[in-house]
C-alpha cells in the first residue's frame, strides 16, 4: 500500500512524511516541484528509506501525474503542494493562481480519472485529503467566537483567495463526481524545517544574527499557533477515520499576538543562548509598516475533530516554541544552506 503526498519537500509535508515513515508500515511517494520553498534537505533522514520515493514534478502536469498514479497505485493522495506565503502573494499572485487554483484543479481531474478506473472495493477505500488553511474564513473581531466549519468563506489576501478557490474545487469534485475527498483547514504552524520567511523562523534567524525583528503594524495581530507535528497527527487521523465529503478545522487553541510570540522567542533565546551584546534579544524588536490588508485575528474551533475523531493538540505554544528554538539552534547548517541568494533577494525586497 502506498500514499501519494504532494508538496512533501516543504515544511509541513516533510514533517508529515518523516512522521509517516516512523509510525506507519506503508510507502510514500512524494511529488514536489521543488520551488524556492521545497528543500530535499528536509527529507535527508528518509532518503534511501525503502518505502520512500521522490518524484520531482508539478501537480498541474497532466502527463506526469496520470503516469505516476498508474505506476504507484496510491490508495490516498494528500495535497500539501501550494504557494504558501501571504507576503509573496501580495507582491505577485501569479504562482498562487497557477498552483493553488489551476494546479489543484488539474490534480483533482487526474486523480478523478484514476479513481474512476479503480475496482469498486479500492474506489470505496480511496481518499483525497486537501490540506488548507484557516485564512479562508477571513478575519475575526476581538472576542468573536473562533471559526467553525460552518463559517462562510471571506478570504482577504491573494493567498487565502487562491486556497479558498482550491477548497471549493475539492468540494465540487466530491459533490459532482463523488470523488472521496476531505478538506482540513488549519491554523498557523511552526516547528522544524519551516522556511525562514515566516514569522517564527525569521525571528529566530534574525535574532541570532543580531538583526531587527520586524513586527508588522502594532504587532497585536492574533494567530492560533499549532506545533507542526500535532498538525501531522491530525491529518493522519482525518485520513484514517474522517468522513468523506467533510471539512475538519484544526487549531492549537493557542491564541497569541505576534508581539507575544516575539517576546517568547527572545526570552527563550536569552535563557539558552544569551548573546545580543549582553542585552535582551527583545531590544531587536522593531515595528515596521503593516502588511496590506493584514487580518487582525484568526482562531480555530477544533471541537469537531476532537469530538468526532478524537484528536487534540499535544503541545502548548510554550512547549512547542521552546522545541522549535532548540531545533533551529541545533540545525544551523540547515539554516545556512537555506538562506542563500534567492532568500536574501526576498528579504531585501520585503523589508527594504
Ligand atoms: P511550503 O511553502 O513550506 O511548502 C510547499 C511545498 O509545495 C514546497 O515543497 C514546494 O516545492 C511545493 N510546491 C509548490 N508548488 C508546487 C507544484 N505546482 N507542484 C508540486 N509541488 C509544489 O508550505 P507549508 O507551510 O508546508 O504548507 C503546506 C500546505 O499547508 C499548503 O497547502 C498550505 O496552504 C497549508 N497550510 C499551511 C500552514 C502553515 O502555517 N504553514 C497552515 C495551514 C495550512
Ligand atoms: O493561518 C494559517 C497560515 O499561516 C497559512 O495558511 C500560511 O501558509 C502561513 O504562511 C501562515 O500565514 P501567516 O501570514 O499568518 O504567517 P506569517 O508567518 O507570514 O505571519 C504570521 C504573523 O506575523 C502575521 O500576522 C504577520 C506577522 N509577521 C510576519 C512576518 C513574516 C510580522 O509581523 N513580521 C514578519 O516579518
Amino acid at each position: 500500500m502506498t500514499i501519494l503526498v504532494t508538496g512533501g519537500a516543504g515544511f509541513i509535508g516533510a514533517n508529515f512524511i518523516i512522521d509517516w515513515l516512523q509510525t506507519r508500515d506503508e510507502g510514500v511517494v512524494n511529488l514536489d516541484k521543488l520551488t524556492y520553498a521545497g528543500n530535499l534537505r528536509n527529507l535527508a533522514s528518509v532518503e534511501g528509506h525503502e518505502s520512500y520515493t521522490f518524484i520531482r514534478g508539478d501537480i498541474g502536469d497532466s502527463v506526469l501525474v496520470p503516469d505516476l498514479l498508474v505506476e504507484h497505485k496510491p490508495r490516498a493522495v494528500i495535497n500539501f503542494a501550494a504557494e504558501s506565503h501571504v507576503d509573496r502573494s501580495i507582491h505577485c499572485a501569479d504562482d498562487f493562481i497557477g498552483t493553488n487554483v489551476v494546479g489543484v484543479y488539474r490534480l483533482l481531474d487526474n486523480v478523478l480519472r484514476y479513481w474512476s478506473e479503480l475496482p469498486e472495493a479500492e474506489q470505496a477505500g480511496f481518499r483525497f485529503l486537501h490540506v488548507s488553511t484557516d485564512e479562508v474564513y477571513g478575519a475575526l473581531e476581538p472576542g468573536a467566537p473562533a471559526f467553525t466549519e460552518d463559517n462562510s468563506y471571506k478570504p482577504n489576501n491573494p493567498y487565502s483567495a487562491s486556497k479558498a478557490a482550491s477548497d471549493h474545487l475539492v468540494r465540487a469534485f466530491h459533490h459532482t463526481y463523488g470523488l472521496p475527498a476531505l478538506t482540513s483547514n488549519c491554523s498557523n504552524n511552526y516547528g522544524p524545517f519551516q522556511f525562514p520567511e515566516k514569522l517564527v523562523p525569521l525571528f529566530i534567524h534574525n535574532a541570532l544574527a543580531q538583526k531587527p525583528l520586524p513586527l508588522y503594524g502594532d504587532g497585536r495581530q492574533v494567530r492560533d499557533w499549532l506545533y507542526v507535528r500535532d498538525h501531522c497527527a491530525a491529518l493522519r487521523q482525518v485520513l484514517e477515520t474522517g468522513e468523506v465529503g467533510e471539512v475538519y478545522n484544526i487549531g492549537g487553541n493557542n491564541e497569541k499576538t505576534n508581539l507575544e510570540i516575539a517576546t517568547m522567542l527572545c526570552e527563550i533565546l536569552d535563557e539558552i543562548r544569551p548573546g545580543n551584546g549582553g542585552e535582551s534579544y527583545k531590544s531587536l524588536v522593531s515595528f515596521v509598516k503593516d502588511r496590506p490588508g493584514h487580518d487582525r485575528r484568526y482562531a480555530m474551533d477544533s471541537s469537531k475533530i476532537r469530538r468526532e475523531l478524537g484528536w487534540k493538540a499535544s503541545e502548548t505554544v510554550e512547549s512547542g516554541i521552546r522545541k522549535t528554538v532548540l531545533w533551529y539552534l541545533e540545525n544551523q547548517d540547515w539554516v545556512a544552506a537555506t538562506v542563500g541568494g534567492g532568500y536574501r533577494d526576498w528579504i531585501r525586497k520585503q523589508y527594504r
